[in-house]
Order: C-alpha cells, then sequence, then structure tokens
C-alpha cells in the first residue's frame, strides 16, 4: 500500500472501513465477555456451596457443590443403549444362556442373574434380585458384606461399626442403612475431592501383594477407585482374629491370573458350594474386571479405566470428568477417538470382533461343562466311589472357575481379548478332561452309551430341571418388596432428616 492509493480513496470508503471495525470489535467484546460470564458462572458453581460432612452419604447434598459431575452421574439411571454384548439396560442372562442355570445348580445365581446397570440402580437392583430372597425377620438371609459394593453409606457405617463388626451382621439388619446407590462418598475426599480408595478389602489386598496404595500413581487411582468393586472376591469366615465374620478378601496373594486364584482358593480347601449334580466342590467367579483389565494392552500402555468410562467433556468453557459410567461405546468420541484416528464404525467393529470371538468359544465352553455336570450325575447313579470320582470333579472345577473368570468379567472380552480366549481355552481342556475320565469311568460300570444333554432350551426348563421352586421364590421376593422395602425408606429418610446440612 503507498500513499497515492490511500489519498485516492473517497471519504464514504474510510467510514464504512472504520463501522465495520467498530462492529467486528464490538462483536468480539460482546463474545468476550459471554465467556468470561461463563467462566465465572463455572467458579461460581465451583465454590463449595454447602458444607459436606466427613460421611455424607447422599450424592445430591454433594452435587450442589459439583453440579457437573452430579448431572452426568445422574445420566447412569438412563436404560436406553444396548451393544451386542453390553450397555446400561438389564439383560438377563439366564434366558440367553440356560446352561448357566445348570452350571450353578445348588447356588443362588441359579435363581437369578442379569448383566448389570449403571451405577444408580444398584441399590435397587440388589433388592430386587431373587438371589437376595425376601427376610422378613434382620436375623436371616445373605450377609452384611453383600452391601459392600452398592453404596455410599459403607464407609460411614464400617466408620460407625467398625470393619469386622460390618462384616459380621446380615443384609436385613442393615438394608434401611444403605439407600444412597453408589456415589460420590465412594470415591472421593469430600474435603479435598481427591481420589480416595474407602474399600478396606483393597488396601488388605493390595498390602498383601506388597504394594501400598498411598504410593499409587494418580494415573492409577483412575483405575483403583473401580477396583474397589469391579473385582474377584470371596468372604474369608476363618480370618485371625475375625472369626465368624464374612470378612470382604480378594483373592490376589498368589496374583491376578486365574491359576494364581485357583491356587489360593485349592490351598485353603475353600469352595463357595457343592454342586446338586456332580457333588463338585465349585467356586463362583465374581466380576474380576480389574484383574482382566490389567493384562490387556490398554493397561499396559497405562489408559486406565476413566480414561474410557469417565472421559473429559467439556461444556461452557468447562471441563469435567463425565461421571456417566457405562458402556463408552456411548460416547466414542470423547472415549475412544482422543487416542484413536479410526471412524467410529472401524472402532465399533474392532470391538464386536473381539467380543464375539470370545463369546463363540464361551458358548462351546458352556455345553460341555454341563454335559460334565450331568455325566458326573450319572456316574454317582452307577455307583461310583469318592476315589473314582476326585480327580473328575477337580477338573469340574477348575474348568468352570476358568469359563466363570471371563465370563462374569464384564468387558473382559474387549478389556483383554487374548488373555479372555487363552482362560477360555483352559476352561474346555478341563471339561473335556474330566468328560473323557468319566466316559472310561462310566464305562466299567457298563455303561457305553451317550449321557443324554437334558432339554435345557429355556430357562424355565431349565430351572425346572434342576428343581428350583421359583413360584415360591417369586412370591418371597413380592412380599419382601411389599412389606419390607417401604420400612427400609421410611427408617433412613427419618434417620437422613437428622443430618445437618450446613450452607457455606
Ligand atoms: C462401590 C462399588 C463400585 C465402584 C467403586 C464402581 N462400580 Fe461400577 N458397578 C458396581 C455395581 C454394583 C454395578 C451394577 C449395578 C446394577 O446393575 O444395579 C456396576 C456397574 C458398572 C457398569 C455397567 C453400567 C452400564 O451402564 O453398562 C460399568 C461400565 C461400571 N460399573 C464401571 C465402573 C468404573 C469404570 C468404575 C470406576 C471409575 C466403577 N464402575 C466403580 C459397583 C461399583
Ligand atoms: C467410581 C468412582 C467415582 C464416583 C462414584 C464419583 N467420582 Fe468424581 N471422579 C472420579 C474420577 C476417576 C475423577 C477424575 C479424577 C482425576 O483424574 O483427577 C473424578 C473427578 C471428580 C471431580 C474433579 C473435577 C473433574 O470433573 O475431573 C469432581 C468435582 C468430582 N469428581 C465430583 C464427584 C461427585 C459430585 C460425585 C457424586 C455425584 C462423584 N464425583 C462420584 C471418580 C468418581
Ligand atoms: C488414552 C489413550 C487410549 C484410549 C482412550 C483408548 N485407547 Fe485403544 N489403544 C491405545 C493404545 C496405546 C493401544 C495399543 C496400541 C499401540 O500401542 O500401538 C490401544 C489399542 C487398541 C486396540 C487394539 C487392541 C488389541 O486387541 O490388539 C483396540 C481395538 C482399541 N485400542 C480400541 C479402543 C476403543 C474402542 C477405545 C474406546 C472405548 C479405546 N481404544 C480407547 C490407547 C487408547
Ligand atoms: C480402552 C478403553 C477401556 C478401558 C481402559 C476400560 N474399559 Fe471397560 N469397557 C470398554 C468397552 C469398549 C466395553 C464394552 C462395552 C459394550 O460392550 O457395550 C467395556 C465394558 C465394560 C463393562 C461392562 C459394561 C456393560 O455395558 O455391560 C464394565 C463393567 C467395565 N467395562 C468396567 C471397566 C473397568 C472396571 C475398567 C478398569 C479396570 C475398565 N472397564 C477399563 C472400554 C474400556
Amino acid at each position: 500500500m503507498n500513499e497515492s492509493n490511500n489519498k485516492k480513496r473517497s471519504p464514504w470508503v474510510n467510514w464504512t472501513l472504520f463501522a465495520v471495525t467498530m462492529a467486528v470489535v464490538f462483536f468480539l467484546g460482546l463474545l468476550v465477555s459471554t465467556i468470561t460470564e461463563r467462566r465465572a458462572e463455572a467458579i461460581f458453581a465451583y465454590k463449595p456451596k454447602v458444607e459436606l460432612a466427613e460421611f455424607e452419604p447422599r450424592n445430591e447434598v454433594w452435587g450442589k457443590n459439583y453440579p457437573w459431575q452430579y448431572e452426568s452421574y445422574r445420566k447412569t439411571q438412563e436404560t436406553d443403549f444396548r451393544t451386542p454384548h453390553g450397555g446400561n439396560s438389564m439383560k438377563d442372562m439366564l434366558a440367553e444362556s440356560p446352561e448357566m442355570v445348570v452350571m450353578w445348580a445348588g447356588y443362588a445365581f441359579s435363581r437369578d442373574y442379569s448383566q448389570g446397570r449403571g451405577h444408580s440402580y444398584a441399590v435397587e437392583d440388589v433388592w430386587n434380585s431373587i438371589r437376595t430372597g425376601g427376610p422378613k425377620a434382620p436375623d436371616v438371609g445373605m450377609p452384611s458384606t453383600c452391601w459392600t459394593c452398592k453404596s455410599p453409606d459403607v464407609p460411614r457405617m464400617m466408620n460407625q461399626m467398625g470393619v469386622t463388626e460390618y462384616y459380621s451382621s446380615t443384609w436385613a439388619a442393615l438394608g434401611h442403612e444403605h439407600t444412597n446407590s453408589i456415589g460420590c462418598a465412594d470415591c472421593h475426599n469430600p474435603e479435598t475431592m481427591d481420589l480416595t480408595i474407602t474399600r478396606p478389602a483393597l488396601v488388605e489386598a493390595l498390602a498383601l501383594m506388597g504394594k501400598d496404595v498411598t504410593k499409587a500413581t494418580h494415573q492409577e487411582m483412575r483405575s483403583l477407585v473401580c477396583a474397589q468393586c469391579h473385582v474377584e472376591y470371596y468372604f474369608d469366615k476363618k480370618r485371625p482374629g475375625a472369626e465368624g465374620a464374612n470378612y470382604l478378601t480378594f483373592p490376589w496373594t498368589n496374583g491376578f491370573t486365574p491359576e494364581d486364584m485357583l491356587k489360593y482358593f485349592d490351598d485353603l480347601g475353600f469352595s463357595d458350594w457343592t454342586h446338586t449334580l456332580s457333588k463338585a466342590p465349585m467356586l463362583k467367579a465374581q466380576h474380576p474386571d480389574y484383574e482382566v483389565y490389567m493384562t490387556g494392552i490398554h493397561a499396559e500402555r497405562g489408559v486406565s479405566c476413566a480414561d474410557c468410562h469417565m472421559p473429559y467433556v467439556s461444556e461452557g468453557g468447562l471441563k469435567y470428568s463425565n461421571h456417566h459410567v457405562t458402556s463408552p461405546l456411548k460416547y466414542i468420541s470423547q472415549a475412544c477417538q482422543t487416542c484413536h484416528r479410526e471412524s467410529e464404525s472401524t472402532l465399533l467393529k474392532n470391538v464386536y470382533d473381539r467380543q464375539n470371538k470370545v463369546a463363540e468359544v464361551r458358548h462351546k465352553a458352556e455345553k460341555i461343562l454341563v454335559q460334565a455336570h450331568v455325566e458326573a450325575k450319572a456316574a454317582w447313579d452307577a455307583g461310583a466311589a469318592d476315589t473314582e470320582m476326585k480327580e473328575i470333579l477337580y477338573d469340574i472345577r477348575a474348568g468352570q472357575w476358568y469359563w466363570d473368570y471371563v465370563a462374569a468379567s464384564h468387558g473382559g472380552s474387549f478389556h483383554s481379548p487374548l488373555e479372555s480366549a487363552r482362560v477360555m481355552g483352559k476352561a474346555i481342556d478341563h471339561g473335556q478332561g474330566a468328560r473323557v475320565k468319566l466316559a472310561r469311568l462310566l464305562a466299567t460300570k457298563g455303561i457305553t452309551a451317550e449321557i443324554a444333554y437334558p432339554d435345557i432350551s429355556t430357562k424355565e426348563k431349565a430351572q425346572e430341571y434342576i428343581g428350583l421352586p421359583m413360584e415360591k421364590l417369586y412370591q418371597e421376593k413380592k412380599e419382601f418388596l411389599e412389606e419390607i422395602i417401604p420400612v427400609w425408606k421410611q427408617k433412613s429418610k427419618e434417620r437422613q432428616a437428622t443430618y445437618d446440612i450446613v450452607k457455606k
């Protein structure tokens, strides 16, 4: 640009330029002021509005201070999203795979087993499950330890009662004390909001492995908060100093692999129940999600549970962790595409491929294990001796343990597909091992024909086959929900009404 050019420009061009510049400046100013306002709103909202008591169990009270996290947490109430192997709505696993009814004969899981929903439903779902029965008196039914992974009332009650005492009561006796579903007080220190471990079983298990949880890195904590509940566990009734309590214990002393844990249980001579058909001393895997994840590539590369299940989101100039914990396939762009450049459809295919392949061998293992239980019963009926059955029953125990370790690890076939397939291979190996030995044993008793596979094409037929009185169980549950739950709710309401909420 030179001077002569400038001189030639007519005045109205200059005025227009001036006006346009002013307008741009004005709108820019407006934008900046909106952003600052939003920021100010955000900062204002972040300022604690209420004083949080040390063991405040109510999510809605924490929510007054942290509305973004609370509102996203509330989305765990949604039940609108299904994927082939996951999602946030309930799925009747026994209807999907009636083999499981026979595999769990003699154990409460044969009555009812659904795939989990969101954290908001933990308390309601454990009330409703046929597995918890219909205890009408406080001194019958399941142990109190069953509450441990359901509610932010747990740290409060453990502090009030003492940990061993907490594990020494019944589920029914402490029912009215646990009405808030999984939430803030399970994972956060109310004063600093730092991530914290509130469940002693995790601290104790890591200590036995020589790990000090207080030295965990921030990134490790983003998985360890989940490992308080999403793990394999059992109730130790013989813990020195806590005899008689159902002491929640993670069987990790030998390590995280299913072989390590099986050895742990074998050395203890522990079994969850005796199978009604095969009489094998069985183990029930719980949900070793953390252990299986630890063997996968994401854990190896330092990706935490929270990276996928609680990714950061930006809203109104504010960045926060999405507390809508569910299938990450619901928000792939936040959960996966921060690290992966592949398209949504490619990533979905990657997940489904891994899950479908593991499911394929899993269903094979289920058929084999049902056959092993049924053939073992035939051997007993033909007069087999304990000594003849010993090795066979161990094969059934080990095979079903390996199967369950994979089946019960929700998301495991994505978290660690190779390990899941390897362990399912061991389930099939032990199951078929039992069947080869059974065929030989049955032949010595003169039975050479194939033992018929029962008609267990539906959940109902399978439950009838193992002799479950389902009508009676449903009736007991109905009465429990009508008579007992309203009392628990009322007692809890009265108690919580006495809690102060101190405004800041
Ligand atoms: C206090 C115990 C506890 C903690 C801590 C916990 N969970 Fe859960 N989680 C549960 C229970 C119990 C359920 C099943 C709830 C139901 O079905 O009613 C569940 C369900 C889930 C589901 C299935 C929900 C859906 O919509 O598909 C996912 C995913 C999940 N948890 C992931 C996590 C992650 C990730 C963490 C850590 C950031 C975590 N959980 C921490 C106990 C816990
Ligand atoms: C299952 C465990 C878990 C539960 C339950 C939970 N949080 Fe969090 N929260 C996390 C994790 C993990 C982070 C990320 C922390 C980090 O990386 O520093 C987080 C972060 C936060 C932060 C820090 C800012 C942010 O968004 O990253 C706040 C505030 C917070 N949570 C509030 C809450 C509130 C309120 C509740 C209850 C409604 C709640 N949390 C329930 C695990 C949990
Ligand atoms: C924080 C980063 C991060 C996030 C978030 C993440 N990944 Fe990954 N992912 C990795 C890394 C690192 C690897 C290992 C690949 C490598 O090192 O070359 C990997 C590997 C994979 C693989 C190959 C694993 C195999 O079985 O061999 C798949 C599939 C995958 N990711 C899918 C996903 C999906 C789906 C999500 C979201 C639910 C996701 N990832 C979220 C970092 C991430
Ligand atoms: C790399 C991302 C990634 C990481 C890390 C990760 N998950 Fe997952 N998780 C997934 C995906 C993808 C699924 C499959 C969801 C589906 O099938 O809809 C899943 C499924 C699950 C499920 C079953 C959810 C359902 O809908 O039924 C649970 C529970 C779960 N994960 C818990 C965890 C826990 C606990 C950790 C850490 C120990 C963890 N996940 C680590 C991506 C991840």
